[in-house]
């Protein structure tokens, strides 16, 4: 990680020639975009007028790719301000202080991420997918979301970040920085966000773009921090510390269990809508490769047995090109609209 000029001056509770330390100070000097001055200075007309022009099948591919950012944002947004948080200020962890310190800018744009997507497709797109009493928050995911692994995924990182808040333990914590930062954040994410960048040879929309640059930049200070914490956490296995044995599988077992899931929602926006927006399952699956290879091999020094990922996906994908989508699609969108009645009613049960 680059690092800034230390200062000069330090505190007592607080270090400030801790890594996290700067990453924090990074993250309140870098990380003030502001959505809504990006709204008044480009304003949603161009956005707006693209849309209404695509057609159908590319305003679904748009629609499902945007869904997944939207479900995931409120999803690692919540995470990081309960589960995420109270797990940076365990004992097992250097500078936890300054970690802690560090998950509020990591909140705060996790927040904004929401905040831009969640009026984003209700200003630009329609409300199809987007309804506020339906949020993953309150139990439901937008129905392509649901249908697909990203759900799956999701409900993996709910569950180990609380276990990682509950037990504080280093297997624990290096399990659920896994699930969230390499794999929601440092995988799906940065696919998702190649495809965006993507979209302009097809679909002319400057105010997503812009705002996906910004996204982009906050998304690499996340992995760079959870890169950082999963080495720390490897450095005190290898060297032999007691408390710390097993991160490393830990690490590595689940990237094999989320790894099908993320690829199944890779194959839902490219090939069971047709593709029209050219996003290519093939180069998106190999982008998908290459990163767990940089990232786990190269970067944490983790043996990730690539055969094992692809017989994961394969077998994963054998059983989904059983499943009929449209029919799952449509029985979820069903749940969907029943709930939101009964929300929209106030509900009796
Ligand atoms: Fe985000
Ligand atoms: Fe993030």
């Amino acid at each position: 990680m680059a690092q800034p000029a230390e200062p000069t001056y330090t505190g007592q509770r607080i270090d400030t020639g801790d890594k996290w330390y700067q990453l924090f100070q990074k993250g309140v000097e870098l990380g003030t975009w502001n959505v809504e001055k990006l709204f008044d200075e480009i304003g949603f007309e161009q956005d707006k007028e693209t849309w209404k022009s695509l057609e159908p099948n590319e305003r679904d591919q748009i629609r499902y790719l945007l869904s997944g950012f939207l479900d995931g944002e409120t999803e690692v947004a919540g995470d990081a301000a309960t589960n995420l948080s109270r797990a940076m200020g365990a004992d097992c962890l250097e500078g936890n202080r300054q970690k802690e310190m560090y998950m509020t800018m990591l909140t705060l744009t996790e927040h904004k991420h929401t905040q831009f997507l969640d009026i984003y497709m209700n200003e630009v797109m329609d409300d199809q997918d987007n309804y506020t009493e339906l949020d993953p928050r309150r139990g439901t995911r937008v129905p392509i979301v649901q249908t697909t692994g990203l759900g799956e995924v999701f409900e993996h990182q709910g569950l180990l970040t609380a276990k990682a808040a509950q037990t504080k333990d280093p297997v624990d914590i290096a399990r659920a920085a896994t699930n969230y930062h390499m794999n929601v954040e440092g995988i799906l994410a940065r696919v998702g966000s190649t495809a965006i960048s993507r979209l302009p040879e097809r679909a002319n929309l400057p105010l997503l773009n812009y705002a996906f640059k910004f996204v982009s930049t906050d998304e690499g200070r996340h992995i760079t921090h959870g890169v950082e914490l999963l080495k720390e956490l490897l450095e005190k296995e290898r060297a032999g510390e007691p408390a710390y044995q097993g991160v490393e599988a830990g690490i590595v077992n689940t990237l094999y269990e989320d790894v099908p899931y993320m690829a199944d929602f890779a194959y839902m926006y490219t090939d069971a809508v047709g593709d029209p927006l050219d996003l290519d399952i093939d180069s998106t699956l190999l982008r998908g490769g290459n990163l767990i290879d940089g990232m786990y091999n190269e970067t944490l020094g983790c043996d990730v047995d690539y055969m094992q990922v692809m017989d994961r996906v394969s077998d994963r994908y054998e059983e989904i090109t059983e499943w009929d989508l449209d029919a799952r699609l449509e029985a979820q969108q069903a749940h969907y609209q029943q709930k939101r009645g009964v929300a929209a009613d106030g509900g009796d049960d």
